[in-house]
């Protein structure tokens, strides 16, 4: 079965409201797609601008973070009604950043991912092994628990629409990104996952993103693997040189 691929960008924290107008305003010059699903998740405040100057083009908003809660006394934090009021189709949940920085476990990812599916957001739920653990030879063992947690709950049905990402913690950011070898071999290990979790056509229809210094060089080389349906993009993600990824077969 053909998985579109999906070409997402991670911009963390970084660029301001009127300068997410004036990227998206570009983005939509290099990123345009017929073939390909242009995502880019920002930060919560840069939201109403992206989805405004996103509007009649084919890239999709998205947000880096929500809580699990509906509501209340929870300061600082982005509620799931308010991500779809804003117009919002995805959220990132349980980044590597998210894990180590802000704590989060693969209880509240968990949490986050039933939250997200129940407002009808798309999560993408990562997961992603530090360099010790792959040293180790436990890299697949990690990301069975960590996927195995975040799904726990989620129907069938529903985790056929959910994104999984594959980001291993020593590619982020550092230029270092895993040959397109080890990125298929784990993107192969979950979807094997899905197939024990679930059946063979969820297993066939959830789509699996590599992310790590993925860039327009290696785009091609990366989705062109079986099992990997597109990236997750942090700092290639932050001009419109994107256009290289999304239109990464031209
Ligand atoms: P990077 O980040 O592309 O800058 O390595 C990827 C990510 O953290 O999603």
């Amino acid at each position: 079965m053909a998985r579109r691929i999906l070409a997402a960008g991670n911009w963390k924290m970084n660029k301001t409201p009127s300068e997410t107008t004036a990227l998206i305003e570009e983005m939509k010059k290099t990123c345009a797609s017929d073939t390909v699903d242009v995502l880019f998740c920002v930060p919560a405040i840069d939201i109403p601008a992206a989805v405004a100057a996103a509007k009649d083009s084919n890239i999709q908003i998205g947000a880096e973070n929500m809580y699990f809660e509906e509501s209340g006394a929870y300061t600082g934090e982005v509620a799931p009604a308010m991500l779809v009021d804003a117009g919002v189709s995805h959220v990132i949940i349980g980044h590597s950043e998210r894990r180590q920085y802000f704590a989060e476990t693969d209880e509240m990812v968990n949490k986050k991912v039933l939250k997200a599916i129940e407002h009808k957001l798309v999560p993408v739920i990562c997961c992603g092994e530090t360099l010790e653990q792959r040293e180790q030879g436990v890299t697949l063992d990690w990301i069975r628990v960590q996927i195995k947690i975040a799904l726990q709950g989620v129907a069938a049905e529903d985790a056929k629409g959910v994104v999984i990402a594959y980001e291993p913690i020593w590619a982020i950011g550092t230029g270092k990104t895993a040959t397109s070898d080890q990125a298929e071999e784990v993107c192969k290990g979950i979807r094997d996952l899905l197939r024990e979790l679930y059946d063979d056509e969820t297993a066939e229809t959830t789509r699996i993103l590599y992310g790590g210094s993925v860039k327009p060089g290696n785009a091609a080389e990366l989705f062109g693997k079986e099992d990997i349906d597109g990236g997750l993009v942090g700092g290639a993600s932050l001009t419109p040189d994107f256009g290289g990824i999304v239109n990464y077969e031209k």
